[in-house]
């Protein structure tokens, strides 16, 4: 049985970025606990994807800390930051997954770059996540070859290949189906429950966030509108949140309606 840290598995205390001068992060503030479905929702352009890679290391803050399970992301050494990443699963936004290799060779590359492992033992590990996300069938296709649902699927078991404590899923349900979005939706779920990751998902779509996240942050322009379980975002009286939750009419030009309409223009 593995140990699992008892550190906060993630944490950013006032992040600050900006692009060529232009602010798109601002005073963002997040604290993920274990086991945890954690839902960063916002309209398109609002600085998710941004922010994921401040909490991965990625870039560096203007101002403000990221912390994954207590180390300073910013601050390690490559070295270091590789250690810390073999424990970090991560789907990026658009999945991308080599398209010289097949369903399979995709899935398994983590474990042959990063452990010792036997083929055979390879073939097992990969086999049992091929299961659990419905790829058994199609392992030996090429990427090309897949649908849109199916490649969110090969993405998500590539990240999760290594077991890892903590899974970043970047716009894990975009571009599919209402059923193949729920039951996407479903398997992160199952991943938490059966393998008891503490799961960081980004997305543009509420339904996501109300049907599987225990808290929810919406971001708007780089800011923090709110953070809450689902409960209490739906009981909320900030307009912009309300909006969003109820899709109900908003009076034309007010601060909801703005946030509504770059909201539903998102991808
Ligand atoms: N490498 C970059 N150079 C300059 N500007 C960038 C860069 N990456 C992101 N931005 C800008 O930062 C802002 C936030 O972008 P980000 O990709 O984080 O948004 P997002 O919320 O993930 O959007 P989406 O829902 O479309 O994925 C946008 O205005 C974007 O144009
Ligand atoms: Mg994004």
């Amino acid at each position: 049985m593995r140990s699992f840290d008892t550190a906060v598995p993630v944490e950013a205390r006032a992040i600050c970025a900006e692009f060529q001068g232009r602010q798109v992060l601002r005073d963002v503030s997040l604290s993920v606990g274990r086991r945890e479905i954690f839902a960063i929702i916002g309209p398109s352009g609002s600085g998710k994807t941004t922010l994921l890679r401040h909490l991965l290391g990625l870039a560096r803050p203007r101002q403000g800390s990221a912390f994954v399970f207590g180390h300073p992301v910013a601050e390690l050494s490559r070295h270091e930051l590789a250690g810390l990443r073999r424990r970090i699963g991560v789907a990026f936004q658009g999945g991308a997954l080599l398209n010289s290799l097949s369903v399979v060779q995709n899935i398994e590359l983590p474990l042959k770059q990063h452990t010792r492992l036997d083929a055979a033992t390879i073939r097992i590990m990969t086999h049992i996540k091929l299961e659990l996300l419905g790829l058994l069938d199609i392992d030996a296709l090429m990427p090309a070859q897949l649908s849109g649902g199916m490649l969110k699927r090969a993405s998500l078991a590539r990240a999760v290949i290594m077991d890892p404590e903590l899974l970043f899923v970047d716009e894990p349900s975009s571009g599919l189906d209402p059923v193949n979005a729920a039951a996407l939706d479903d398997l992160l779920v199952e991943l938490r429950d059966s393998l008891g990751m503490t799961i960081v998902v980004i997305t543009h779509a509420m339904e996501t966030a109300l049907n599987i996240a225990d808290k929810i942050l919406l971001l708007d322009s780089g800011e923090v509108v709110t953070v809450g379980t689902p409960t209490e975002l739906l009981q909320s009286r900030d307009a912009r949140v309300q909006s969003m939750l109820q899709r109900r009419p908003v009076r034309a030009g007010s601060a909801a309606d703005d946030y509504l309409n770059r909201l539903t223009a998102g991808t």
